[in-house]
């Protein structure tokens, strides 16, 4: 049996609904800005329960115009984490500021007893993942937030519909940077993103900075970018928007089936969950555990038909682009996020695959530990 990590082909397997409003908009031909963009963000706000939203041309651009918003600039450090996508430290080293590292919790996420040890005279803004679709522990990061009076920017990329206590990932901090890139749980055809913010100044300072910090056609206040979200991708988001929810719940489906497989005795002295916490809702942009034997496993269920993945080896500190600083970021013991790298593995869990399909994805795993 194949299982695939991919759903691309089965999320877009009728696109006729996408492709007759792509020939409304060519009446039109309104390829930046426009009502479909404008529908998108009122969209994402009303979903997430923000204030504003603001398309982007990526998660990744949505970060830096945030950080920026809130005055990262050149040397200024962001507190961050290693157990991340590159885009995360990216986002920071693109704008001139510099990430400082400190270690991950045992659901992969910032431990917020690290922050206040990292702060320095540098310190502009706090960065936590809500990794994989984990929410990070906010309410922590927060008060140590508060207390040293330095804004969170959330890294809500994997984190569409991740929820705290009820409120969405994004929401919590100054602002949210979240992805529509085509593997994620709400994805495009393309790259794309947005910010969330409740703040008037931030929001109006993104809305300068994807736009060139152009005023007006004629007037630029500030240099910015260009990073505005494609019309033609707002059309997708809007027609797949009133999914996300569906989309999410099937994933944790799948989720919560292997957790409960994995914590039995005979599973559990080999395949390690993550903590769950009953307050956070994880959205499971990726279902990742850790294994005894990782490398010889992902091996076994690739020969299997399991397009199992690893995100992955090799953690943000020690990629060579970190190595080769001078001077070099600053960063806490990060031997959790090294211990992790070298067991974590991630099993597809999207929401076009069968309950089936899940079964023989444990059924191998409990075939190659009893062996
Ligand atoms: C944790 C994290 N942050 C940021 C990003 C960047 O998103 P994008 O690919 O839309 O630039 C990603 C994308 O995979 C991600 O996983």
């Amino acid at each position: 049996m194949k299982v695939p990590y991919s759903y691309l082909k089965e999320q877009f397997s009728d696109p006729e609904p996408i492709l007759d409003a792509f020939r409304e908009q060519l009446t039109r031909c309104e390829f930046t800005f426009g009502p479909e963009l404008e529908e998108f963000e009122a969209n994402m706000a009303r979903y997430t329960g923000a204030r504003y939203c603001l398309g982007t041309a990526s998660g990744t651009i949505a970060l830096s115009m945030l950080l920026r918003a809130v005055g990262v600039g050149e040397g200024d450090e962001v507190i961050t984490v290693s157990q991340t996508f590159v885009a995360t430290i990216g986002s920071i080293v693109a704008i001139g500021g510099r990430p400082y590292f400190i270690d991950v919790l045992d659901d992969f996420t910032m431990d917020p007893g690290l922050i206040e040890q990292a702060i320095t005279e540098q310190t502009r803004a706090i960065m936590p993942v809500h990794y994989s679709g984990s929410p990070a522990h906010l309410e922590e990061i927060l008060a140590i937030a508060e207390k040293h009076n330095l804004p969170v920017i959330e890294d809500s990329c994997c984190a569409i519909s991740a929820k705290i206590d009820g409120k969405h990932a994004g929401t919590f901090g100054a602002g949210g940077a979240f992805s529509v890139h085509p593997l994620k749980n709400l994805n495009v055809w393309g790259d794309g993103g947005f910010v969330v913010t409740d703040s008037e100044d931030i929001y109006q300072k993104v809305r300068l900075l994807r736009d060139h910090g152009l005023k007006n056609r004629d007037e630029v206040e500030i240099f910015g970018f260009n990073g505005r979200l494609d019309t033609i991708q707002a059309i997708v988001g809007n027609y797949l928007y009133p999914k996300i929810d569906e989309i999410t719940d099937q994933r944790i489906a799948h989720a919560e089936k292997y957790d409960r497989a994995f914590s039995t005795p005979e599973l559990s002295r080999h395949i390690k969950v993550p903590p769950r916490r009953s307050e956070a809702r994880h959205v499971y942009h990726m279902y990742m555990v850790l294994a005894e034997n990782r490398d010889e496993l992902l091996r076994y269920l690739i020969e299997k038909d399991i397009e199992a993945k690893i995100h992955y080896p090799i953690p943000m500190h020690l990629q060579q682009a970190t190595l080769e600083q001078d001077p070099p970021f600053g960063k806490t013991d990060l031997s959790r996020t090294e211990a992790q790298c070298r067991s974590l593995i991630t099993f597809p869990v999207h929401q076009h695959l069968s309950d089936e399909q899940i079964d023989y994805v444990i059924s191998c795993v409990r075939e190659y530990y009893s062996r």
